[in-house]
């Protein structure tokens, strides 16, 4: 499958996934492989809190209003922008738009508004997603990355609107909640896109809110990533003493053996890794698409572009 068929298939992506597993870095990877492909992109910050504007080496942090990531370019590159979507962002907004703009700001700022979001859980989740579908409805990216709380809430916040109909009958707040359970329902319109890195406990925590995720939300699933997975290394299983004497180096005491220990140990996390990467094959019948772990202390653009193209060659290893 081309990438921009892919990025094509459906309007909203959410990215979710353990805390940790690489939801930002995905998000901007999955944004810079479209607008790749020539899709104009925006990305949606929830927590407010992400890494999403270094991860492109601009400054922080995301607001309200939309900036751009990076520019359209050279060979039809599409824009990538991002914007904060948080619940007191949604709620603001929605005050406002029912024409309590100018008290809104002053509930939100003692708290008030806090009391009415817990004695109604999942309220604010439900205005969240509520504007999501309006950036889809709108059209404004051609595609909208949602970059969603970690796991265990990001269950929660998908399952907030379908929870919602049970309990309030009628009203504005049940029609936002109708909308965005119409929305999570409709594969052409919205995909959840998990993301794991390959060991044991995010990987049991991947399967377990796949199913959720399909049986209670009734959500699509888009293919998993499998993030930060070490690359083979060419003559790891050298002797080192051999591989110095063949390429001409000198060891110091204690090297060869340091090396050997160093080889040892990366051939070990490979090797379970792998064991990580076939459980989940076995227990989530959905496609992979693998990224490498990058050594680097930063990641900035150059390295999203470099796991940009990764889930690009996975794309296209995938049945049309
Ligand atoms: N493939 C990779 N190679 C190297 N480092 C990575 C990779 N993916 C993510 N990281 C690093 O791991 C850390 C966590 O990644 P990231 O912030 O994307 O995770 P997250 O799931 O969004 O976390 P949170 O749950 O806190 O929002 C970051 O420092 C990021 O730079
Ligand atoms: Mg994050």
């Amino acid at each position: 499958m081309d990438p921009a068929g892919f990025c094509g298939q459906t309007r909203v992506i959410i990215v979710a996934g353990k805390g940790g597993a690489g939801k930002t870095t995905v998000s901007a990877a999955l944004a810079r492989m479209a607008a790749r492909a020539g899709l104009t992109t925006l990305v949606v910050d929830v927590e407010g809190t992400s890494g999403l504007p270094a991860a492109f080496g601009r400054p922080g942090p995301l607001r309200y209003d939309e900036v751009v990531l990076s520019e359209a370019g050279p060979g039809g590159t599409a824009q990538v922008r991002a914007r904060t979507l948080t619940p007191d962002d949604a709620l603001l907004e929605y005050l406002e738009g029912h024409g309590m703009g100018r008290i809104s700001r002053r509930l939100l700022s003692t708290g008030a508004v806090d009391v009415v979001a817990t004695a109604a859980p999942g309220i604010k989740d439900i205005l969240v997603l509520g504007k999501v579908k309006q950036l889809e409805r709108t059209g404004s990216a051609d595609l909208v990355v949602v970059d969603a709380p970690a796991t265990g809430h990001a269950v929660t916040f998908l399952s907030s609107a379908s929870g919602l109909l049970d309990a309030v009958r009628a009203g504005p707040i049940r029609a936002q909640a109708e909308d965005v359970v119409e929305l999570l329902a409709d594969p052409e319109r919205c995909q959840v896109l998990l993301v794991t890195s390959p060991e044991e406990t995010p990987v049991n925590e991947a399967v377990e809110s796949a199913y959720t995720l399909e049986d209670r939300v009734g959500v699509s699933l888009a293919p998993v990533v499998v993030n930060g997975l070490y690359a083979p290394v060419e003559g790891i299983d050298a002797d080192p003493v051999e591989a110095a004497a063949a390429a001409g180096a000198f060891l110091r005491p204690g090297e060869a053996d340091a090396l050997a220990a160093a080889a040892r140990f990366r051939q070990a996390r490979t090797a379970l890794q792998a064991e990580q990467v076939e459980r989940l094959a076995k227990a989530l019948p959905l496609p992979q698409l693998h990224l490498p772990f990058l050594f680097t202390t930063e990641l900035g653009l150059t390295e999203v572009d470099v796991l940009a193209a990764a889930l690009a060659d996975g794309v296209r290893r995938l049945p049309g």
